[in-house]
């Protein structure tokens, strides 16, 4: 049977001032097809699926819904014909239940004392034929991460959606949350659910998609079935070349402890009766990369801002190089031998403002060789700034534009080129390749190895599990401000996730 088009792409372009994020893009969705989106970041994948929900406008090119010219795209107009989208970022209001965010802006035929047991009757019914079970009294701010997700589906179902759009779906959830979403993406297709799922994990679009679609810079390069392709292939085209599966590692030699926390905790100001970190202990010794795995917002920010002398923690001692830095100010740190890479790199690390020559000697302008007695050496500085931005293949018209005006991972290379370059002795790195493509996670990877190798300690804190796997030689793993295991590269993932999720507990011993 000839597959039936959905939806057509033809020859779509669009650019933003600097870059062309749509280079001609032609692409058929089928009809009950589960269709995955895969790219590097910044390949143009949101930005082709905005254009269809209406958040932006095509410079040119054309869009065709069921054999027809698809026009005048706003959201209104994409939910009107069928087009469900569900963001990066949820966006359900916290302190409203769950049926009042589903029915938000909706008109009944019924006097308002009956709508809400109307709209109740009408949500449950749509629940009912996909087989999703929801909670309707519960706020949205009590239930879970993947729960919200699962709420913004049925939203999107409720409001009759036929194609159903989810970006990077999973970038919020553990890996059995991720299972879960999968199998339930699986039993809305076979009830006839167009879907397309925009990823830039491999695994994730062999496991779920029928057909994978694969763009880069701005361009389709390939569209392949899934039953005849293979990891090694998608990646080539995802990026030009075979990505690392795994990293050589040199075996460990654990030396002297560099980092040192004994029961940290940190009390909420808002709600004294939270603690935010709860009595966190562990250490980080001289050639040794510790990586903490969790979901987000599970207290990690908060762990590193202590780390790093941004914040005080409520009680606990921090031990640095054998001397208590518990109260230590972040330049004490800094002289001492830290480099930090924040995960909130716009606030904490980078000064929009100044030119990205400044933000390459943010905090070691003062010393030797780039200031002399009391004067700023301009072209020592400069040939730094010229060697990083080489270096790091920092994408900038030149060193003297704010930094501001480059893209996030270009910040983000200025960043970790800036802190690599330090004379450091513990590297303490969150989200350490968050926006960067292929390429520039690799050379971050291999630099923090090569850090490690020459007896450095390094302590990873990220939310990629994938990462944290790849260059750790041991793993712990928060959950709500607790360390609730440990693990190493051979546990797998499916136990690490059970932690992840707090459903799994063990003693962790210093
Ligand atoms: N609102 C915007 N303003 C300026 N540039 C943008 C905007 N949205 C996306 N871009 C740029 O367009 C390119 C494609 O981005 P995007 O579609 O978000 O990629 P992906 O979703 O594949 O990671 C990137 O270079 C990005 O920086
Ligand atoms: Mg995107």
């Amino acid at each position: 049977m000839p597959e039936e088009v959905y939806l057509s792409f033809r020859d779509i372009r669009k650019t933003f001032p600097g870059v062309v994020a749509l280079d001609g893009v032609s692409l058929d969705i089928y009809k009950g097809e589960i269709h995955a989106l895969l790219g590097e970041n910044g390949a143009g994948k949101s930005t082709l699926m905005n254009i269809l929900y209406g958040l932006y406008h095509q410079d040119s090119g054309e869009i065709f819904l069921k054999g027809e010219k698809y026009e005048h795209n706003t959201p209104k107009n994409a939910i009107l014909h069928g087009i469900g989208m569900i963001h990066q970022h949820f966006m359900l209001i916290p302190n409203f239940t769950v049926l009042e965010n589903i029915i938000l802006g909706q008109t009944s035929p019924h006097p308002p004392k009956l709508e809400k047991e109307y709209f109740r009757n009408e949500v449950l019914k749509v629940a009912n034929r996909f087989g999703i079970t929801v909670n309707l009294d519960l706020l949205v701010e009590e239930i879970s991460v993947g729960m919200q997700q699962k709420i913004e589906i049925l939203k999107a179902l409720y409001k009759g959606a036929e194609l159903l759009i989810l970006d990077e779906p999973t970038s919020v959830l553990t890996p059995q949350e991720s299972q879960e979403l999968f199998k339930m993406l699986g039993d809305l297709n076979k009830k006839g659910t167009t879907i397309i799922f925009i990823s830039h994990k491999l695994n994730e679009v062999m496991q779920i998609s029928d057909r994978i679609s694969v763009l880069r810079d701005g361009k389709l390069v390939a569209t392949v079935n899934k039953s005849e392709t293979d990891h090694h292939e998608l990646s080539k085209l995802m990026v030009g070349r075979e990505v690392e599966e795994e990293y050589e590692k040199k075996e460990s030699k654990c030396g002297e402890v560099v980092l040192l926390l004994e029961n940290v905790s940190l009390i909420d100001h808002h709600n004294r009766d939270r603690r935010i970190l709860k009595d966190v202990s562990f250490k980080v010794c001289e050639g040794e990369i510790v990586g903490i795995a969790g979901v987000d917002e599970n207290g990690q920010k908060e762990l590193a801002e202590i780390i790093s002398g941004l914040r005080k923690p409520s009680s606990g001692k921090i031990t640095m190089f054998g001397k208590d830095v518990t109260h230590a100010t972040t330049r004490q740190l800094i002289e001492m031998g830290l480099s930090y890479i924040p995960a909130d790199r716009r606030n904490q690390g980078l000064v929009l403002e100044f030119s990205v020559a400044d933000n390459t000697i943010l905090e070691t302008h003062y010393q030797k060789p780039f200031t002399k007695g009391f004067s700023l050496q301009k072209s020592v500085i400069t040939k730094f700034a010229n060697d990083l931005v080489r270096e790091y293949d920092v994408r900038t018209p030149n060193v003297r534009v704010p930094v501001k005006n480059l893209s996030g991972g270009n910040q983000q290379k200025v960043i970790v080129g800036r802190e690599f370059s330090k004379k450091t002795r513990f590297l303490l790195v969150v989200q350490p390749t968050w926006g960067l493509d292929v390429g520039a996670i690799e050379y971050v990877h291999h630099k923090l190895l090569e850090a490690r190798d020459k007896g450095l300690s390094v302590l990873l804190i990220s939310t990629d599990l994938e990462e944290v796997r790849k260059l750790s030689d041991r793993i712990l793993v928060i959950y709500e401000g607790e360390i609730v295991g440990q693990a190493d590269a051979q546990t797998s993932v499916s136990e690490i996730g059970l932690m992840m999720a707090g459903s799994k507990k063990q003693a962790v011993s210093l």
